[in-house]
């Protein structure tokens, strides 16, 4: 469906036109004083300087012109030169009746199966995922969600870090731990085992211990370089290695990015970029666009137009290894190769930015992606304790993510178990989803590029601008829909129908609803799932307004109380997709 602001839009411009002026003026906004009017066109103002006339002379030419439309129930022009409107309720009525009938609620796709890559979670291999890392996740997962409603054939990337130092630490630790294996018997030719000699709870103490060591102790650091290095030019017994700490590692990953309800369709990482390196450096030499420069090789990305100096970009250090930036353009080699997107998208911490200006930039300097492919990275902030530092455990170190999920659970299961209507049972699974609504809805929320602090309480709270809140108000709906299901059914109308509103709130709720389409196309084209969460929040009020006004079971006016049915069954709707969208669900009690 045509999204309600372009609607008023069309008749806007046709009666600008017939007054004699420019239909460009005839922009239509939501009203910032819904006590006077619910939508706006400012137009006339700017009209007024280009004709040379008065703004309140062209204004109410328009209105006049206006007038009587059964769109609206109210035109009006007034000073200086405002066009205020309100919606004709059985206008509004009607269009929420369309809704109703459409799968995606009225929303008009944008997309139609263009691929777009969005390139988060970003974890690193043997290493406990730990908050950092959240935000990717939970921000890429939404941005992902909300492209595929749209119509985009989104295509999630873990993109691991699986290439790096922390390879070669592990390996050294696990010589010093198991000297035996064959693994570090150089006269050993023999095959290697497929069972991996450690299990991932090992793993996990061998990483921090040898990322200890190396700190340390310089003659280990080193013995983990070359290892590393070995590993990288294909040494056969570290790649056994490193196949059993991807297959370990991986295993518990996937557990616990499932936990988050997040999913990746490609599970690609660094390594994979390796075999187009060599003809990437060679390319870039050749076109003219890498020199030398200390040792290292070099893409000069400065642009005129710079506000500020920007470092060139390093594809290979004086010793010659490959760098982060090379990984991140032998990717994309890869991802054009396979599947040619009109869009990337890379959410990464905002300290990564210049990073990404700077393979952006030779992506495009050397042709690797189309001009008029879309490249953005979406920064995000730090998620901070109370004490307005970055998020720690209580005694100090670096939360880890399942520890935060736990603590969020039975924080959650014990104010559920507060009220003890449910099952213990119950209150397990329920906290769980709850949780993940708190953890997710709070992150969410803010606008991605800003930090924020993560306050358990206020996170978990069944009240004010949480995810708890919007899941509290599904819940109450489904309530009210069960009990008007066993109780009165029966005297329903059959061909029940959303009617113009009667009240304040109600139009409010309607007004609010009838946006859905619009709050979604624009999130998306933003990339900014705030927005979603902004919307479904200020639905919620007017749901609960419009609940606290009205008592829908003991309505006398069965027309009137099917009507409300209908209603509060499409805010369910809307509200239920939104949070998919968002990437949490909501339970049925709670
Ligand atoms: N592994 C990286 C990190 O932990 C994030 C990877 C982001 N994606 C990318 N294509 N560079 O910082």
């Amino acid at each position: 469906m045509k999204k309600i602001l372009n609607l008023i839009e069309e008749k806007m411009r046709t009666a600008f036109e017939t007054c004699g002026y420019e239909a460009s003026y005839a922009r239509i906004v939501l009203s910032n004083r819904p006590d006077l009017c619910e939508y706006q066109c400012n137009g006339a103002m700017a009209a007024a300087k280009a004709y040379k006339k008065k703004p309140i002379d062209i204004a109410t030419a328009v209105v006049e012109n206006l007038t009587g439309d059964e769109m609206f129930s109210e035109i009006t022009a007034v000073m200086p030169g405002f066009i205020n409107i309100r919606l004709n309720p059985q206008y509004l009525a009607d269009y929420l009746g369309g809704m109703q009938k459409e799968e995606k609620l009225g929303l008009e796709e944008t997309g139609h199966g263009e691929t777009i890559i969005v390139d988060y979670g970003g974890a690193n291999v043997a290493k406990p995922l730990h908050v950092g890392h959240l935000r990717s996740a939970v921000i890429g997962e939404a941005v992902k969600r909300m492209g595929k409603f749209l119509g985009y054939n989104m295509i999630g990337d873990v993109h691991l870090g699986d290439w790096g130092l922390q390879m070669g630490l592990i390996i050294e630790e696990l010589r010093d731990r198991k000297p035996d294996l064959v693994y570090f018997d150089e006269s050993y030719t023999g095959e290697y085992p497929a069972e991996a000699p450690f299990t991932i709870s090992e793993l996990e103490d061998i990483y921090p211990t040898a990322s200890g060591k190396a700190k340390e102790d310089p003659a280990f650091k080193e013995r983990a370089q070359t290892a590393t290095f070995k590993l990288q030019n294909g040494y056969a017994p570290f790649t056994a290695i490193w196949k059993h700490i991807m297959s370990v590692s991986l295993a518990d990953l996937k557990k616990n990015y499932g936990n988050l309800d997040v999913h990746f369709e490609l599970w690609k990482g660094e390594s994979d970029a390796q075999k187009y390196i060599p003809w990437l450096i060679q390319d870039l030499q050749d076109k003219g666009l890498a020199h030398e420069s200390d040792g290292a090789l070099v893409v000069d990305i400065a642009e005129p137009t710079d506000s500020k100096e920007l470092p060139p970009c390093i594809v290979r250090k004086s010793d010659g290894a490959a760098l982060y930036a090379t990984s991140d353009l032998g990717t994309i080699i890869e991802r054009e190769k396979d599947f040619q997107p009109v869009k990337y998208i890379y959410i990464t911490d905002k300290r990564q930015e210049l990073h990404f200006v700077q393979v952006f930039r030779v992506a495009r300097k050397a042709g690797y992606v189309k001009p008029e492919t879309e490249m953005i990275h979406i920064g995000f902030g730090t998620m901070n304790g109370k004490d307005g530092k970055p998020f720690k455990t209580r005694e100090g170190g670096v939360m880890r993510l399942e520890r935060l999920i736990a603590d969020i659970d039975s924080a959650v299961y014990d104010r559920i178990m507060e009220n003890r209507t449910v099952s213990e049972e119950e209150a397990k699974e329920t906290a769980k989803t709850v949780g993940l609504a708190a953890l997710k809805y709070g992150d969410l929320t803010n606008q991605a590029s800003k930090d924020y602090v993560f306050d358990l309480d206020r996170f978990i709270s069944f009240e004010g601008n949480t995810g708890p809140y919007i899941l509290y108000t599904i819940v109450r709906i489904k309530s009210i829909l069960n009990k008007y299901q066993e109780t009165q059914a029966e005297t329903a109308p059959a061909d029940a129908k959303i009617l113009p509103a009667v009240g304040n709130a109600e139009k409010d709720l309607m007004l609010r609803l009838a946006r859905f389409n619009d709050v979604m196309e624009n999130a998306f084209a933003e990339t900014a799932p705030h927005k979603i969460c902004q919307y479904i929040y200020e639905l919620s009020n007017a749901f609960n307004s419009f609940y606290h006004d009205n008592r829908i079971l003991a309505e006398e006016d069965k027309a009137r109380q099917a009507s409300w049915i209908q209603l509060i069954t499409l805010t369910k709707d809307v509200l239920t997709t939104c949070i998919h969208v968002l990437g949490f669900e909501a339970p049925e009690r709670m």
